[in-house]
């Protein structure tokens, strides 16, 4: 009697931990990932081809959340904010949860790119992680949506020495990530390593299809010929088509940054059709000066700035 008395106790008050709210504006929490029906449609930004659109914003120079939605004169479906795990004593958070007020008033879904650079993915241990669903849980439960770009461009920052340890390691700490995640309601687990010569090379990466809400890859083009389908198609076969799974481009520009060259690949991904790829849903431009000067809004002609704003509704 005790006993039972004791497990139902004990599941209600799991049931609080685990379970928050809905996002207020879903973008792709709740929704078939390879449909092109996508209704409610986000309030957000979108190109004329239905792509949802957002911005990485220059942070560090001062270019806030609130400052580019009023240059572009639209709200951005997506803001990506960056993170680092440094250190294996304990994650805060701290980068990400200074901007949530600023988040959850433009109404966009919050990319949040946490990296684990002060320890190895072996330190990446179930503690760290409820240290990680902690942070994400602030967010769900004022209704902002997720998505946890965890250890993002593993196959080259592992490379770089950013991050530590091989790829078994890798997904050892990306199941870890899943197990501390996979309950909160609005949450999305975002998978995506950095661009690589051949499609082959991202297997070993793979933490598998269960433990996967959204896969995307980072990639700087550099032609102005440059297409979905050049830059991604056989990414979108292998992995959003193959798994079914959700497709987003969390970071992407050109290199060389120049207009030509940015505002042909801000016209591909905006304006072509890719109706034939539907898992392919979102783009969250690298709107950052960084050794190159990748933004297509802020800083730019008044000129650059409305050609960038006449491919978006
Ligand atoms: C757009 O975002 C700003 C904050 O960046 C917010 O004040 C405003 O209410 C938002 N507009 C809409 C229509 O959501
Ligand atoms: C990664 O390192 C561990 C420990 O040394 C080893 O057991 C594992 O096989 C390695 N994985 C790969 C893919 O090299
Ligand atoms: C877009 O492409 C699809 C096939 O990929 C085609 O069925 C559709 O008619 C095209 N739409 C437009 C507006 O060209």
């Amino acid at each position: 009697m005790f006993v039972s008395w004791y497990l139902v106790l004990l599941s209600a008050i799991l049931g609080k931990l685990c379970h928050g709210i809905k996002p207020t504006h879903p973008l792709f929490y709740g929704r078939k990932p390879c449909t092109l029906t996508d209704t409610p449609a986000n309030p957000g930004m979108r190109g004329y081809n239905g792509i949802y659109w957002g911005w990485n914003p220059d942070i560090q120079n001062g270019a806030m959340i609130s400052a580019i939605n009023s240059a572009a004169g639209k709200n951005a479906s997506t803001i990506g904010l960056f993170s680092q795990i440094n250190s294996p004593d304990g994650y805060d958070g701290h980068q990400l949860l200074s901007h949530l007020d600023a988040v959850k008033s433009s109404k966009a879904t919050l990319i949040a790119s946490i990296m684990p650079n002060g320890l190895s993915f072996d330190e990446v241990t179930p503690a760290i992680a409820t240290d990680v669903a902690n942070v994400i849980k602030k967010f769900t439960d004022e209704g902002i949506e997720v998505w946890l770009r965890f250890a993002h461009e593993m196959n080259w920052y592992v490379r770089a020495g950013t991050y530590r340890g091989n790829s078994t390691q890798f997904i050892q700490a990306w199941r870890n990530i899943h197990a501390a995640v996979k309950d909160i309601e609005g949450c999305l687990l975002f998978w995506c390593p950095n661009n690589a010569k051949t499609v082959d090379l991202y297997a070993q990466w793979w933490p598998g299809a269960d433990y996967v809400d959204i896969v995307g890859m980072d990639q700087y083009v550099s032609s102005s010929s440059s297409t979905f389908k050049t830059a991604y198609g056989d990414f979108y076969d292998a992995y959003a088509k193959k798994h079914n799974k959700h497709m987003a481009i969390p970071e992407t520009a050109t290199k060389p940054a120049d207009v030509d060259v940015k505002e042909a690949w801000v016209y591909a991904l905006s304006n072509k059709n890719v109706s034939g790829y539907p898992c392919f849903k979102s783009v969250t431009w690298f709107e950052l000066d960084k050794s190159y000067d990748f933004r297509v809004v802020m800083g730019q002609s008044e000129g650059v700035r409305d050609w960038t704003m006449s491919n978006f509704w």
